[in-house]
């Protein structure tokens, strides 16, 4: 017997910035069907398949809420989940003052357990489904965080940052421990039920020439795991890049020697980019993970969306928690929306929802398994209800079109918009009857 839920559908099937609305599908009054292993089995309006299900199955009715594919967030770091919000500076003292002190306390399974107990539960409470997650320099962190979302069933890419210079002993490794400890970690835990491995040198400032190569042979022995590190950020890290690596042409070179480019790499940030690394973005077919929250929390820069468009680069949006101030991709598309307001371009509600989920499956070489509703596809879904609250359902009366509805969704929307969280056809969250949060 299908599980099945009726609501207004909204997804998307392409890029809105190729295909303007036609990108875009909206039934009124849909049906999503979803089968036995979780994936879904038909989507449609509800008056052209309701006379084909079975008699007697059972119908969630979340009729006056907007049904859609769970977001995906595309870079964050569960470590930093107790110090989201932390004052005063930029990346690179940042770092020094509030992150690597907190990410020490990883080496501990039981700990880093209770943190990605609590991370995942509010990923879902945002409607957020599957992200691409940073670990700490241990291996247990990541141990810990795979068999916390392993017990949720949920579709997950993480890995051991890889750091062995310019940091606290606490948080470091070596060129061979970073090999060792990674090629362990994807022989156990790559492609394993919904978890995939992402081989992760935190930045190039705290990497080793020889770690970066190590970080290349893991690619080059493991084609189908990710990359995943941060790029061009902050003005200080660039001119610290260019210091620590003077034989490189910038600061993609240092990456891009080390054999780390190509379609499963991903790039938080990217702001301050020159033309010749653009192209080789493009060439290579590299993501480049957009976080405008944290781009502003810290004070980074401008990330301009238009130009990698225009480069042809692939972009998804990432949270970037703790660096980001919110797990919220409302929030994160607000934010967006404002970073392109300040250089003079609209982003689109459509685009900011297609990068939010299918665009970010697309980024993660994922969309045929999320990020969209179709057959076959994996049952990762989220509620929204635009009547959330009292003002909501106030402000919303006055919107004159669909268009008009997602961006003041967008624009104002918090965690109170995420109804309720499917995962692979569970409710796995609901406001109704929220869980009770386990973890620390
Ligand atoms: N660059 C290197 N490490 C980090 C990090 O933890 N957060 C952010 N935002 N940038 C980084
Ligand atoms: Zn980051």
């Amino acid at each position: 017997m299908p599980s099945v839920f009726r609501g207004s559908l909204l997804f998307f099937t392409s890029d809105p910035k190729d295909d303007g609305e036609q990108a875009v599908h909206h039934i009124e009054d849909g049906l999503l069907l979803v089968d036995d292993n979780g994936l879904i089995s038909a989507v449609g309006a509800y008056a052209d398949l309701m006379d084909t299900l079975p008699a007697g199955v059972n119908i969630t009715d979340y009729s006056g809420k907007l049904l859609m594919p769970g977001f995906v967030d595309c870079h964050v770091h569960y470590p930093q989940t107790e110090m989201i919000a932390a004052y005063g500076t930029q990346l690179l003292d940042w770092l020094q003052t509030h992150t690597f002190p907190v990410e020490s306390q990883f080496s501990d399974f039981d700990y880093g357990v209770g943190i990605a107990e609590r991370f995942c539960t509010e990923l879902l409470r945002n409607g957020t489904t599957t992200a691409l997650v940073f670990g700490t320099v241990h291996p247990q962190s990541v141990e810990a965080f795979f068999s916390v979302a392993q017990r949720r069933n949920l579709r997950m890419i993480a890995g051991k940052v890889m750091m062995d210079r310019h940091a606290p002993a606490t948080v470091l490794d070596t060129a061979e421990t970073s090999y060792q400890e990674s090629k362990a970690l994807i022989e156990k835990w790559h492609g394993v039920d919904r978890l995939l491995y992402a081989v992760t040198p935190r930045f190039a400032p705290t990497s080793t020439p020889q770690q970066l190569q190590r970080a290349g042979q893991l690619l080059a022995e493991h084609p189908d795991v990710y990359l995943h590190t941060h790029l061009s950020e902050n003005l200080d890290e660039i001119a610290w890049v260019s210091a620590l690596f003077p034989d490189c042409r910038d600061y993609l070179d240092v990456y891009e020697q080390a054999g780390l480019l190509g379609k499963r790499s991903v790039f938080a940030h990217g702001i301050h980019l020159c033309d010749r690394e653009c192209e080789r973005m493009a060439a290579s077919d590299s993501v480049i993970a957009h976080c405008p929250s944290s781009n502003l929390f810290l004070g980074s820069g401008l990330f301009n969306l238009k130009r990698m468009d225009d480069y042809g680069i692939r972009v998804g949006v990432g949270s970037d928690v703790g660096g980001g101030s919110s797990f919220s991709t409302f929030d994160t598309l607000a934010d967006a929306y404002k970073i392109q307001q300040l250089q003079g371009v609209n982003l689109d509600p459509y685009r900011a929802l297609y990068l939010a989920t299918l665009g970010g499956a697309r980024a993660l070489s994922l969309d045929g398994r999320i990020g969209s509703f179709k057959p076959g596809l994996e049952a990762d879904f989220i509620v929204i209800d635009p009547n959330a609250t009292d003002f909501l359902a106030f402000r919303t009366q006055h919107c004159n079109s669909l268009k008009e509805l997602l961006f003041v969704l967008n624009t104002l929307g918090d965690d109170r918009l995420i109804a309720a969280t499917y995962i692979l056809g569970e409710l796995a969250h609901s406001r109704a009857q929220p869980p009770l949060s386990t973890g620390e």
